[in-house]
């Protein structure tokens, strides 16, 4: 099943998108599903009908659900939820234990679980993604490297420690500080899930991301870096969807300014962004219901499929060079000040202004001192000793 991310800034355009993308893709002869994963949902609105935690058909072969990230974690998190609960009965309320729960980003994750859900009923072809702004959706995909993170250096520790204590906890009666062994497998299963997620996710061959953006100056900015961080984590763009370019004919007197800032601001897009761009203009009206997206899909993608795979690559990848290893990274846009590197154990740390990522080595490679970093045409290269 292809699964198509739709983020980027707030407010550009994605659930649109996202839905004319769907509409598109059935048009193509695909059975579609449209998963809005952005807690503020609004697929229904795009649509002028309601859309919930069910899924409805909206057109044929098209099936649409906003997941209700709360009743997810639930599902998930009852038993360390109740734990919290009970643990801080006296001197908190329910809301700080509900609060506490949520990992940044783990909103997001658990509604993607349904991307894996819906795989499972072999009834769709492809899954679009309405997804939040692209800063959750960057901390969603911080999260497995925190959780990995937490686990190796915690979790052990605190399920081993409090098998320990738990007999003479509960003859004190603190025991309902000690986290029962319900609490550990419950986070355990979390974690299997997520981590089910996040392998989709980096499935380059099926999973994209598609970037909307607006020609105009700070999106253009905002994007660019966007473009950078989910490469870094592992997630590959295949399009960017330029959204609401102002027609030529809507071009001249009080927005002729604005029309030159445009061009500006498109051929800038065209150098930042190593992959296939597609552009819709600027509706005269509020593209809202399913005639007035399925346009906007024709538009944007013309007679092209909307579910193909525009551009193939390996964000993160391992090459072998004059018999040393190196690890390349897609950064486009990043400069050489911006990027720090440094091999911590058996991880690999890369830091891109304000985001870390830690990459697990394989066990050849552990150990190795850095021979070099590069920021060579938008790919870091960063090379291994030889062993
Ligand atoms: N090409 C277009 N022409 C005119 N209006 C548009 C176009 N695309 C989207 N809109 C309108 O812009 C507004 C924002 O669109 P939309 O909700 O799709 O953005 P979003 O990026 O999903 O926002 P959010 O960040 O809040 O999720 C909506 O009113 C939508 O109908
Ligand atoms: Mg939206």
């Amino acid at each position: 099943m292809r699964v198509l991310l739709h983020t980027g800034k707030g407010g550009v355009g994605k659930t649109s998108l996202a839905v004319a993308t769907a509409l598109g893709a059935a048009e193509h002869g695909h059975r579609v599903f449209v998963l809005s994963t952005d807690s503020a949902h609004s697929v229904g609105d795009a649509l002028g009908r309601p859309v919930g935690p069910r899924p409805v058909e909206i057109a044929p072969n098209v099936v649409a659900q906003e997941v209700s990230a709360l009743a997810e974690l639930d599902r998930s998190w009852s038993e360390i939820q109740q734990f919290l609960q009970e643990m801080l009965r006296d001197d908190a309320d329910e809301l700080v234990a509900e609060e506490l729960l949520v990992f940044p980003g783990m909103e997001e994750f658990v509604a993607l679980r349904a991307v894996k859900e819906i795989e499972e009923t072999g009834e769709f072809d492809v899954c679009v993604v309405d997804c939040a702004p692209t800063g959750s959706t960057l901390r969603m995909l911080r999260l497995p490297d925190l959780l990995r993170f937490f686990m190796e250096n915690f979790f052990e520790t605190k399920r081993a420690a409090a098998r320990a204590v738990r007999p003479f906890a509960n003859r004190l009666g603190v025991g309902r500080f000690i986290a029962p062994d319900a609490v550990f497998d419950a986070f355990d299963r979390l974690c299997g899930d997520i981590e089910d997620v996040h392998q989709i996710l980096l499935d380059v061959d099926r999973t994209s991301a598609r970037l909307v953006v607006n020609p105009a100056r700070v999106v253009v900015e905002e994007t660019r870096r966007s473009f950078a961080y989910l490469s870094l984590y592992g997630v590959a763009t295949d399009a960017v969807l330029i959204n609401r370019v102002l027609p030529e004919n809507a071009a001249g007197g009080y927005f002729a300014r604005w029309a030159e800032r445009e061009r500006t601001e498109l051929s800038e897009i065209e150098q930042s962004f190593p992959v296939p761009r597609f552009s819709a203009a600027l509706q005269p009206i509020e593209p809202i219901g399913v005639p007035a997206l399925r346009s906007l899909a024709r538009e944007l993608y013309g007679t092209r499929d909307p579910a193909d795979l525009f551009s193939r690559s390996r964000p993160i990848r391992l090459e072998k060079r004059d018999g040393r290893t190196v690890l390349e990274v897609d950064l486009p846009n990043a400069t050489p000040g911006e990027i720090d590197v440094a091999a911590h154990g058996s991880e690999l740390l890369i830091r891109v202004r304000d985001f870390q990522r830690r990459i697990s080595l394989p066990a050849s490679l552990i150990g190795l001192p850095l021979a070099g970093v590069m920021l060579e045409k938008g790919v870091l290269e960063i090379t291994f000793s030889p062993s």
